[in-house]
C-alpha cells in the first residue's frame, strides 16, 4: 500500500466527486483522499452516507476503514447532495452495472448518474466512467452531457475484492480512454489525478473510449476462461488419475502462461466475472458475431457445482437429515460478499434435499450476510470446530489457505463421519488422510 506522507510531486490539489459508495466508488474516494485530493463520496442511500460520515464502512475490506477514519471529515466527505459537484474538477461515476434478465449490462444507474451530475458540472470538468460498461457507453454518456462543456473519460477499474486497497495503490496499469477531440484540460486533469502512479512507473494505456471499455471486459473474460480451462483439465485429471495441482504447477512455470488464476475448484463467482462474461457474449451478439470461447467459459463454470454436488450425493446417498459442515460462505476469501457465491449455491442445493447445514467463514461480515440471506435455515458458527461438530461431511467452498492450518486432529474427534469434499483443493490430502479422513478434491 502507499505509505508515508501524502505528497504528489507536481500534482495540484483537485476537488473530486465520486458517485457511488459501493466496492468501486468507496475504494476510489478513499484512495484518492489518501493521495491528497479533496474528495466527496456521493450516494443516494442516506443510511450508507450516515455510516460513512461516522467513519464506518458499509463493506468489509482490509485497510479500508483505517484510511477512511484518517481522512473522514478532513479531505474526504460523504454526502447525498449532488450540489457539491459545482466545486469539483472531476467526477468519477462508480455505480453498479448489474446483469439484466437477458444477460446484458443494465445501464440505468450509469445514465441516472450522468443526468444527476449534469446540472452541476463546472466548465472543463471531466466526467470519468469507472464502472464496467459495454462498448459504446462512454459515447452515450457524452451525448447525455452535451452542452456541458465537459469531457468524458473511460477509466475502468481492476480491483479485486479482498485486496482492493492494495490493488488501488499497486495497480498493474492505468487505462484511460479519450475521444479524439478531448480537450487538453481533461487529459491534464487525468494525468494529474494519476500522477502518483505515473511517478512510480505504473504502465499507462492511453487509448480511445471503445478500446478502454473493451480492455476491462476482455481482461475479466480472459481470466474467467483461464479458470474454466483449468477446471475442464481437472475433469480429465479425475478420470485418468492425474493431479491437477501438479499439472497447473508445470503449466504455470511457463512464463507465457503464468502461475496465477490456475486454481481448479468450484469455479468463479462474485459480482464481476459471471455478469461480465455474459455481458461480453451479448456484445458479440449485438454485433452479429459469436463468442464461442467466452460463452463456453460460462457453460463450464455453471456445470461445476452440479458435478461437485452429484459426487457428494453419490457418497452420502440421501442427504436428508445429514449434518453438513460448510467451510467458507463468501465467494472468495477476505470479503463479506456473497454475490454469486458457490457456497451459497451449495447451501441452497443441500437445503432442498433437507440436509442440516452449519457454516463458517473467517470474515464475520460474511457470516452476518449469510444469516441475513438464509435466515434460520442454516446454523452460523464462529469456529471450524463448532461447524464440524457431528458433521457427516465437511465441504470446503471458499479458498482460504487457513483451512489447511486448522487442527485437523481436533476436527476429526468431533465429526460423525470422517469425510471431506474439498471444493477448492486447499487441504494437504496426506495430512487429513493421516487423521482418518476420506478425501475428495477436484482433479486430484
Ligand atoms: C475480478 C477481477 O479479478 C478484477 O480485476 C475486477 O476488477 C473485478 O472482478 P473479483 O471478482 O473481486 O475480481 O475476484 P477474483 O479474485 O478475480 O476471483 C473471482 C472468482 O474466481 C472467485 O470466485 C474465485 O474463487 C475464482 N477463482 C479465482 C478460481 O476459481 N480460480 C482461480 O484460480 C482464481
Amino acid at each position: 500500500m502507499f505509505e508515508g506522507k501524502i505528497k504528489i510531486k507536481g500534482a495540484f490539489r483537485m476537488k473530486i466527486a465520486v458517485i457511488g459508495t459501493g466496492y468501486v466508488g468507496l475504494i476510489q474516494s478513499v484512495g484518492l483522499s489518501k493521495l491528497g485530493f479533496d474528495c466527496f463520496g456521493i450516494d443516494i442511500d442516506e443510511n450508507k452516507i450516515k455510516m460513512l460520515n461516522a467513519g464506518k464502512s458499509p463493506i468489509w475490506e482490509d485497510k479500508l476503514e483505517e484510511i477512511l477514519k484518517k481522512h473522514n471529515g478532513k479531505n474526504l466527505k460523504f454526502t447525498t447532495n449532488f450540489g457539491v459537484i459545482e466545486e469539483c474538477d472531476a467526477v468519477f461515476i462508480c455505480v453498479g452495472t448489474p446483469q439484466s434478465s437477458d444477460g446484458t449490462a443494465d445501464l440505468k444507474y450509469i445514465f441516472a448518474a450522468a443526468e444527476g451530475v449534469k446540472p452541476y458540472l463546472k466548465k472543463n470538468a471531466v466526467v470519468v466512467i469507472k464502472s464496467t460498461v459495454p462498448v459504446g457507453t462512454n459515447r452515450k454518456v457524452s451525448k447525455i452531457l452535451e452542452g456541458c462543456n465537459c469531457d468524458v473519460v473511460s477509466n475502468p477499474e481492476f480491483l479485486k475484492e479482498g485486496s482492493a486497497i492494495d490493488d488501488f495503490f499497486n495497480t498493474d496499469r492505468v487505462v484511460l480512454g479519450f475521444e479524439d477531440n478531448t480537450k487538453h484540460e481533461a487529459r491534464d486533469s487525468m494525468m494529474n489525478i494519476y500522477s502518483y502512479f505515473y511517478e512510480k512507473k505504473t504502465k499507462f494505456v492511453i487509448t480511445d473510449w471503445e478500446s478502454a471499455e473493451l480492455i476491462k471486459y476482455a481482461s475479466n473474460s480472459f481470466l474467467a476462461v483461464k479458470i474454466s480451462f483449468v477446471n475442464e483439465i481437472a475433469r480429465l485429471c479425475d478420470t485418468v488419475g492425474a493431479d491437477i495441482k501438479d499439472v497447473t504447477k508445470g503449466m504455470g512455470y511457463d512464463r507465457r502462461i503464468g502461475e496465477h488464476f490456475l486454481n481448479a475448484g468450484l469455479g468463479y463467482g462474485g459480482s464481476c466475472f459471471p455478469k461480465d462474461v455474459n455481458a461480453l457474449v451479448k456484445q458479440f451478439e449485438e454485433n452479429k458475431l459469436e463468442a464461442k470461447i467466452i460463452a463456453s467459459a460460462d457453460e463450464v463454470n455453471l456445470g461445476l457445482i452440479d458435478n461437485f454436488f452429484d459426487r457428494i450425493l453419490k457418497k452420502l446417498k440421501n442427504p436428508e437429515g445429514k449434518n453438513i459442515a460448510l467451510f467458507g460462505v463468501a465467494f472468495k476469501p477476505n470479503t463479506d460478499d456473497l454475490r454469486e457465491s458457490r457456497a451459497v449455491e451449495l447451501i441452497n442445493k443441500l437445503l432442498k434435499k433437507k440436509a442440516n447445514v452449519s457454516c463458517f467463514d473467517y470474515v464475520d461480515g460474511a457470516l452476518k450476510n449469510a444469516e441475513e440471506l438464509l435466515g434460520n435455515k442454516i446454523k452460523i458458527c464462529k469456529t471450524v470446530k463448532e461447524t464440524a461438530k457431528e458433521a457427516d461431511v465437511i465441504i470446503i467452498a471458499t479458498e482460504y489457505s487457513q483451512f489447511n492450518d486448522e487442527d485437523w486432529g481436533a476436527i476429526a474427534e468431533r465429526v460423525n463421519t470422517k469425510l471431506i469434499f474439498d471444493g477448492r483443493n486447499i487441504l494437504d490430502k496426506n495430512k487429513v488422510v493421516k487423521y482418518g479422513f476420506e478425501y475428495f478434491g477436484i482433479g486430484r
